[in-house]
């Protein structure tokens, strides 16, 4: 916090220790879409009955639904004799009702000056074409498409054409590998990959379809790469390839939707759990469409006029929900921005607030951090009185970070709505409603309307107030995954087991204080949170093992100030292999170029052996303790106890705690 302002850190350091809480601005709970708690009440007598009248309120059916939740634990159903087409809902029905010339994106591209306004009109036409020209290639329904793209409009273009003609889409997020993107094209099996050229990023270009190239050798179903020109820099040719504005040349402007099931899938998102490869969760139609566009709407509080704009990529969940099918969903028109924060300076973000007028604005905590350290003087250029509601999601927020967004950002007049979920849950669970609920910074607050949260311990018994947990979810929802695409036994197995069939496990520790508001702590597992992005340490344990020089290795998330935690590798070299400087960063970026940068260690620590208890069982507690500098407590039960006293003084050395 030291770049803030020397006024808005005391205003700040004040405000937290009064403890002060943040009420509703009355204007706002006044013109709010929620502006009382009547749907908590609603909901809370037959959480079934308000899910179907929202799905009556919000989705526009061909076969409305008789049917409702079926649970039939862990496996749930929910509207599933209704009938749909998401793209329709998304696009058509706003068309058709008089809003075609509303901008559904205003896209801003890196390059200063570079930006176009797309029509919901023009999305439509845009749309049908590509599902034409995927037809054409032999797309139908239930087909699994891959999406590796930057955030340019032709993303949700892509998205929607593979919902209208009922095929899965599979997005993976730019910054990922070529190995990482194979890995999933060969685990959801798709048959057809939509790429680009290369996208921007701080001012480079991003080799998205030499990427490609390397991924689709390594997945061989893989039979037609569709190549959208973006930067039109030339780039390798295969036979299977085919322009994007080629295949759509000659189709018709209109495409027939594909009237869909409310439980036929709408698209796989691969995740980090606790294993070496990623996972597939699946998310169906009808639930998880209610699901993103009710949160949406409430959370955010948007209205006919809203300008909204979810600065997540298109590539992770927080941006199929709320930068795609949420807003769309609700007509809304929202802001599209391709790429660097900081590019080509550190007021991007709000010069893109003032030239559109932005009305909420959705962000991860570790951008409002750097924000934060960037001063003042970035926001200060910029009329910010657009803004109404501000948001943060992906990872436990700091209380002076929130109260600096509050302030600097939000002029004091805009609730920050914390808003806690997951890849899995595919919409927002645990958040305030900005004309409900009394904040308090650093909290995600309550459960949303319909969602049955609790805290338990080990046994599954509840907790008293105040003490920490593992939080669980015992009642389904309608934009819950429903199983992982090809893997049921793993879903069951991975959510489902620990307290029984019925209850969710979310993988995260938080504790309630005495209101019932929420604190989230973090990962009970093993996976770590890297800038509001989920990693597996397994996952980094594997790749470092396939480098000729490893022998061993364990990976542990610790603390960072910035990025929320970071990697820290401990490694065991094989006969031969001498540690050296060189190596350390050759392991570094063997990570990263196997998975994604994302996934580029913090440090690599090269030690005689790693700390295991006399049965051989690496003690995951110890490595934590030893990245983030802590003290080690007992030791006794290593097998040999000197091991940790020369990674600690490694560890320190390393990253640079003297
Ligand atoms: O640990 C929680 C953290 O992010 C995890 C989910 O990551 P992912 O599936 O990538 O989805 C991120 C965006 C929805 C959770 O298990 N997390 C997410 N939001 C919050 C959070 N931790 C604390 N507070 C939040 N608001």
């Amino acid at each position: 916090m030291s770049e803030a302002h020397p006024e808005t850190l005391a205003l700040i350091e004040g405000l937290l220790k009064e403890q002060r809480t943040f009420p509703p601005p009355d204007e706002l709970r006044r013109s709010a879409i929620i502006g009382d708690d009547s749907v908590y009440r609603e909901a809370e007598e037959d959480f079934e009955g308000f899910w179907a009248r929202l799905a009556d309120e919000f989705l526009t059916w061909y076969r409305k639904p008789a049917k409702r939740l079926e649970w039939n634990p862990p496996h749930c159903t929910w509207f599933e004799d209704g009938v749909l087409n998401v793209a329709y809902n998304c696009l058509d029905r706003h068309v058709e009702a008089g809003r075609g010339e509303k901008v559904a994106y205003h896209w801003v591209g890196e390059a200063p000056g570079e930006s176009r306004d797309i029509t919901y009109a023009e999305l439509l036409r845009d749309v049908s074409r590509l599902a034409n020209g995927l037809r054409e290639l032999g797309v139908g329904r239930g087909d699994r498409v891959g999406i590796y793209m930057g955030m340019v409009p032709e993303l949700p273009v892509a998205m929607l054409a593979c919902a209208r003609i009922g095929a899965p889409h599979m997005v993976v997020f730019g910054g990922f590998s070529a190995e990482s993107l194979a890995e999933r094209l060969r685990d959801a099996g798709a048959t057809v990959l939509v790429t680009q050229d290369e996208g921007w990023r701080k001012g480079g270009k991003v080799p998205l379809k030499a990427n490609a190239d390397q991924a689709v050798a390594m997945a061989p179903e893989v039979r037609r790469v569709v190549v959208l020109r973006h930067t039109g820099d030339p780039v390798p040719w295969e036979e299977h390839d085919v322009w994007w504005h080629e295949l759509v040349a000659d189709v018709p402007d209109t495409c027939e939707p594909e009237p869909m099931g409310a439980e036929d899938t709408l698209y796989l998102l691969h995740t980090s759990g606790s294993t070496a490869k990623p996972k597939g969760a699946l998310h169906t139609s009808a639930g998880y469409l209610l699901h993103a566009a009710v949160t949406h709407k409430w959370i955010f509080d948007i209205h006919d006029d809203s300008v909204w704009w979810c600065a997540a990529d298109v590539g992770w969940v927080t941006g199929h929900s709320y930068i795609v099918y949420g807003p769309l969903a609700n007509g809304t028109t929202s802001v599209l921005y391709e790429g660097d924060p900081a590019y080509p300076d550190w007021d991007r973000h709000w010069q893109i607030i003032e030239r559109y007028g932005v009305t909420s604005y959705y962000t991860a905590p570790t951008l409002i951090r750097s924000f934060v350290k960037m001063g003042e003087e970035y926001p200060g250029r910029h009329d910010l009185s657009s803004l109404r509601v501000l948001g943060t999601v992906g990872e436990p927020i700091n209380p002076e970070a929130w109260v600096w967004y509050w302030k600097v950002i939000g002029g004091g007049r805009c609730p920050v709505v914390d808003t806690w979920w997951q890849t899995e849950t595919g919409g927002i669970l645990i958040t305030p409603l900005p004309g409900v609920t009394t904040l308090k910074p650093g909290s995600a607050t309550v459960a949303f309307p319909g969602i049955s949260s609790r805290i338990v311990d080990e046994q599954g018994n509840p907790v008293e107030r105040g003490s920490g947990g593992f939080l669980i979810v015992d009642k389904p929802w309608p934009g819950m995954f429903r199983t992982l695409f090809g893997d049921d036994e793993r879903y069951v197995r991975t959510y489902f087991s620990k307290y029984g069939p019925g209850v969710y496990v979310t993988g995260d520790g938080a504790k309630q204080d005495e209101d019932g508001y929420y604190w989230l702590m973090g990962r009970i597992d093993d996976v770590i949170n890297v800038a509001g992005h989920r990693l597996s340490t397994t996952e980094i344990e594997s790749t470092l093992v396939e480098h000729p020089a490893v022998a061993e290795a364990a990976a542990t998330g610790a603390y960072d100030p910035d990025r929320g935690q970071r990697i820290v590798c401990f490694v065991l070299l094989k006969d031969g292999f001498g540690a050296s400087e060189e190596l350390g960063e050759e392991l570094r970026e063997f990570v990263a170029g196997k998975i994604g940068k994302i996934a580029r260690p913090a440090a690599v620590l090269f030690g005689d052996d790693l700390p295991k208890t006399r049965s051989g069982k690496i003690m995951r507690r110890l490595l934590k303790n030893i990245a983030e500098g802590d003290e080690l407590g007992d030791t006794t039960t290593l097998r040999d106890p000197a091991i940790v006293e020369d990674l600690k003084r490694k560890a320190d050395h390393a990253l640079g705690r003297g």
